[in-house]
């Protein structure tokens, strides 16, 4: 089959320049920038280059955007402080906690402390509440990425067999709850499958669309799938690679060779889901701003 990309790169870079007119406007009316703030603790590489990602992408589209940087020893204390302290002031539209945190910090905790009508990520339990009975609310980055991805390439989806591969609370979980949402791109019968699940690849040869999310490099292999699918990649796992110089690459959870000449359409790693991820984290801090969901 002559496959399609879901080319996430180029779309994203469609929806920056449609946020960067916008914003442009909000300007000429005299209205207020929004505004996104990122904390950042410690030092991984993965978190460094995402949210170095993020600011970059806030000055490409005209938002304002703040870097606070903490070393991987700050307290919980500490950190609930500043979180307390974005909460309340007014020039701050939205803001992230970049993910993973120290061990001795609890993430929940800290989650839980943001203000949800701020919480631009969508990973406080109001708007994962609110998401999954379908009112307005902040949907995280990933799943709201592929959901316009899917949107923009009219992938139909009203009664298709959906099967999402892992269940993290990132992104398995509200994907699934997404899918089956009455609404478009949804409508679609869910299965989700794990770590743990028995008959994995006979669910994965019935689906009509796949989105995979388990962080395992080239999982998904070309005798998985039915010839036709919808394949959507999340997996973004660094493995090294001594010939660039950033010394790593990113592998997907597709064998992309085998499973490409099977799609109709598939997203590749890179430029697929992650810069759709980027794109809708502008997105929310967008709506944040316009105050159009609080
Ligand atoms: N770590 C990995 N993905 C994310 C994300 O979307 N947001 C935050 N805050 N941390 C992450």
């Amino acid at each position: 089959m002559e496959y399609k990309l879901l080319d996430g790169k180029a779309t994203a870079a469609q929806m920056k320049q449609e946020m960067a007119e916008e914003v442009a406007r909000i300007k000429a009316e005299g209205g207020k920038v929004p505004h996104l703030a990122a904390i950042l603790v410690g030092h991984d590489g993965g978190s460094e280059t995402y949210v170095a990602s993020k600011v970059k992408t806030c000055g490409e589209i005209g938002f304002k955007s703040t870097l606070i940087r903490y070393e991987a020893d700050v307290t919980e204390e500490e950190l609930l402080r500043k979180v307390d302290e974005l909460n309340n002031d007014p020039d701050i539209d939205g803001f992230i906690v970049q993910l993973p945190l120290p061990k001795h910090i609890s993430e929940q905790k800290v989650i839980e402390a943001i203000d949800y009508r701020k919480d631009v990520d969508g990973f406080h339990p109001i708007n994962v509440g609110r998401m999954s009975i379908g009112l307005p609310c902040f949907v995280s980055a990933t799943p709201a990425g592929i959901l316009e991805l899917l949107k923009r390439y009219h992938i139909e989806t009203q009664g298709k067999h959906c099967v999402v591969l892992g269940r993290s609370n990132i992104v398995g979980k509200p994907m699934a709850s997404l899918m089956m949402q009455k609404a478009y791109p949804g409508d679609c019968t869910v299965t989700v499958c794990h770590s743990r699940s028995k008959n994995l690849k006979e669910m994965c040869l019935q689906a009509d669309i796949i989105i995979v999310a388990l962080g395992v490099p080239e999982f998904l292999k070309g005798d998985m799938v039915k010839e036709g699918v919808v394949v959507v990649d999340v997996g973004t796992t660094r493995v090294p690679d001594p010939t660039r110089k950033s010394g790593f690459r990113l592998c997907g959870d597709v064998k992309f060779d085998e499973v490409a000449p099977k799609c109709s359409y598939i997203s590749p790693v890179p430029g697929g889901v992650g810069p759709m991820t980027i794109i809708s984290l502008m997105r929310n801090t967008l709506l944040a701003g316009k105050k159009e969901i609080y």
